[in-house]
């Protein structure tokens, strides 16, 4: 890393970042497998409450990243802080980049790491998915570990509009409002029924996807799908058998609509690809994935590169890694965090 003395990065991202939505510019992957994202009840923080994020499988990230002294190391996904902040305690003699899309992110946790580790910690503002020219513009050319923690904080489902059923708010959804023009609410308004069933379908493995489809472009015509509220409602009317389950009916519908809009899947697989671009040799790859969609696609790329013969690189986990019972009992959710971690000697 250059010695050069870097402020917090928050620059109005370049025009060419905010990129228009439409469902057959997306390449949508097949599916053949699809969790249901930690939305349900239990999980949803209320929004008058001071919500911190508890990161998850700390110990195996801090285990597989191995931080060493003098080292540089990336966590793409800064959120609370967490993860970041146990690295560099665990690590006194290494330095951290913490990125994340979301400004407020970088304006609270970015701005207080920095107060903490003057010296060692670099807040930055960008889409991981372009995770080279992120680390060029600070002037750093490889680094030797990165860390990725895919998916929402328990504060951006707390206070981003949209995010969570359970708070009556317009349908947003974005994560990054720099980053995305295209709301969630202007989806529905403008997609066509097979679109959204498309989306419903791929995404969020909704098997009523058609049925709900249906009743949001019948509905629309009469009564514009404004809200959270509005949406659940829709779809606890259309979905047979809803009532009495555990996880609310329109939670499928909602994870998809939220991977669709912030465009996740796409950003996931730019990162793995541009993070080669900038890895020292030894070096490691951290992801933690929530749902299948993502975990299939770190999955693939680690089994591709491991076949490179001019890399010579390991795949740490041959098994996943996931929360241990000891974890899980203080920690939900963690329930559906899967870990994979790979060496690379570039
Ligand atoms: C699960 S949280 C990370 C929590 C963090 N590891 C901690 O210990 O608190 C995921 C974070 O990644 C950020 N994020 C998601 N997709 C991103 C992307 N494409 N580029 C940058 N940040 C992203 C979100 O804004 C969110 O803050």
């Amino acid at each position: 890393m250059k010695n050069k003395k870097v402020g917090i990065q928050v620059e109005a991202p370049q025009i060419d970042q905010v990129e228009t939505l439409k469902v057959d510019q997306t390449e949508m992957p097949t599916v053949d497998q699809v969790e249901v994202l930690s939305v349900d009840q239990v999980d949803a923080p209320k929004a008058d409450k001071v919500v911190q994020h508890k990161p998850v499988l700390l110990n195996e990230v801090l285990h597989f990243l191995a931080p060493q002294p003098g080292k540089v190391y990336v966590d793409v996904t800064l959120g609370g802080g967490g993860h970041t902040r146990a690295i560099l305690t665990t690590q006194p003699d290494c330095k951290v980049i913490g990125m994340d899309w979301d400004e407020s992110v970088i304006k609270t946790t970015g701005a207080a790491l920095k107060a903490e580790f003057p010296d060692r910690f670099t807040p930055v503002w960008g889409n991981f998915s372009k995770i080279n020219a992120a680390l060029n513009k600070i002037g750093v050319k490889k680094v030797d570990g990165i860390l990725a923690d895919f998916g929402t904080s328990q504060m951006q489902i707390a206070n981003t509009a949209g995010l969570s059923i359970f708070q009556d708010k317009f349908l947003d959804m974005r994560m990054s409002s720099a980053f995305f023009k295209v709301t969630a609410q202007e989806v529905l308004k403008t997609f066509s029924e097979k679109d959204l069933a498309k989306i419903f379908f791929e995404y969020g493995e909704e098997r009523f996807g058609n049925r709900i489809a249906r009743a949001i472009v019948e509905t629309r015509y009469k009564t514009p799908l404004r809200t959270t509220k509005q949406l659940a409602e829709l779809i606890e009317s259309v979905v047979p058998g809803s009532k009495g389950s555990k996880i609310h009916p329109a939670t499928r519908v909602f994870q998809a609509l939220r991977i669709f809009v912030n465009k996740e899947l796409e950003n996931i697989q730019s990162f793995l690809a541009n993070s080669i671009k900038v890895l020292a040799p030894d070096s490691r790859v951290v992801c933690i994935s929530f749902h299948s969609l993502e975990d299939r696609i770190v999955k693939q790329f680690f089994r591709e590169q491991s076949k490179f013969p001019l890399i010579k690189s390991e795949v740490l986990t041959p098994r996943v890694c996931t929360a241990t019972e000891e974890e899980l009992a203080i920690n939900r959710s963690a329930r559906s965090a899967k870990l994979r971690a790979m060496r690379f000697d570039i």
